[in-house]
């Protein structure tokens, strides 16, 4: 029996900003418009389409602001675009883009790496990105990196984490997101620090962004499910990772994620067979092969003919 209220999960897809910034050859806009493009039509209501960072740290994403002004904008998505700064901030504004996601790290070293800043400087100029977009049509999401584990310093203080949720939240922002940036968290942590941060806040104001870089991505997922989150981010292909954390690769799949969704009851309102085409085209833009599953296995559907010969 199909329940009456389904259990529904929001994903945002961001491969076109955590799958491109780490791709060793360049994208040409055109391309990442078509591929923007090809996932407005999926059922998405949230893509995160790029970022507005210094081009020389992340030139992969050099282009945003073409591609912000290039895509064809579907009605009902929030397209969002990450930012480190103020400037990236008017850039993004100037762009088009309908929300900000600002990114700071729960490690210091990993803020040091990745925003040649501390974090403390980092969150004074969220402030000042707060003040700027006083009154325009734009809502703030701020993101935790290296929430469960950082690459250089190992683990985490789980009340450093709610530390930054708490200023966060005391900024005004309108979602907060914890990132497993390089794939170090497990069920029962992710669980645990879910469970405390839903104190704090509500389920559609908390978004998780899981690696599967140790191959526990969608366990972490099940994790959160459970402990009450319904918002995640996934990259088409289990394309991504931060070029400023060794190690780092891809985030969870959307298609994997989207299949695990559907073979459990979970509705996510996205086309799952759209995501497939979209992912198997991913090999020949990119020139490599893509680390998820689905799209190689088929769909548990997909059947295959008996062979020939055996026995009645
Ligand atoms: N967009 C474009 N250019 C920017 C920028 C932005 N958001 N922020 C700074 N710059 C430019 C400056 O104008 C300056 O340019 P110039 O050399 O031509 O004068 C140059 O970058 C250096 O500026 P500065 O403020 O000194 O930055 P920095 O070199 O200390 O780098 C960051 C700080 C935050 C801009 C940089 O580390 C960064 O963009 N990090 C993001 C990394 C990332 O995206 N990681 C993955 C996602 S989490
Ligand atoms: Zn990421």
């Amino acid at each position: 029996m199909i329940p009456a209220n389904p259990e529904r999960m929001l994903i945002q897809e961001v491969a076109p900003r955590d799958g491109l910034q780490i791709e060793p050859t360049w994208v040409p806009s055109a391309d990442k418009i078509k591929l923007i493009d090809g996932l407005s039509q999926l059922g998405f209501s949230r893509i995160e389409a790029g970022s507005f960072v210094s081009p020389k740290a992340i030139p992969a994403l050099r282009d945003g602001d073409e591609v912000f002004r290039g895509i064809q904008r579907a009605p009902g998505i929030v397209y969002v675009a990450l930012i480190p700064n103020l400037k990236g901030a008017e850039r993004a504004l100037a762009a088009g883009a309908d929300e900000l996601n600002m990114v700071l790290s729960a490690s210091q070293s990993h803020n040091l790496a990745n925003m040649r800043m501390r974090r403390e400087q980092s969150l004074a100029g969220f402030g000042d990105i707060v003040q700027a977009v006083q009154g325009q049509a734009v809502s703030l999401n701020a993101t935790v990196a290296t929430a469960f584990g950082c690459p250089f310093e190992g683990h985490i203080d789980e009340d450093q984490v709610l530390r930054l949720l708490d200023a966060y939240l005391e900024l005004g922002v309108q979602g907060v997101t914890l990132a497993d940036t390089t794939g170090m968290a497990n069920p029962r942590q992710v669980e645990r620090l879910v469970r405390r941060c839903l104190e704090r806040l509500p389920a559609a104001m908390l978004t998780l962004h899981f690696h599967n870089t140790r191959g526990l991505g969608l366990c972490n997922v099940l994790a959160a499910f459970e402990a009450g989150a319904r918002r995640f981010d996934a990259a088409l292909g289990g394309l991504g990772g931060c070029p400023f954390a060794p190690g780092a690769s891809g985030n969870i799949c959307t298609e994997d994620l989207v299949n695990l969704c559907a073979e459990t009851g979970i509705a996510t309102g996205i086309d799952l067979e759209g995501l497939l085409a979209l992912s198997r085209g991913l090999p020949a833009l990119l020139g490599h092969e893509v680390p998820g599953q689905l799209a190689k296995a088929g769909r548990n559907c997909d059947l295959h003919p008996l062979p020939a010969g055996l026995p009645a």
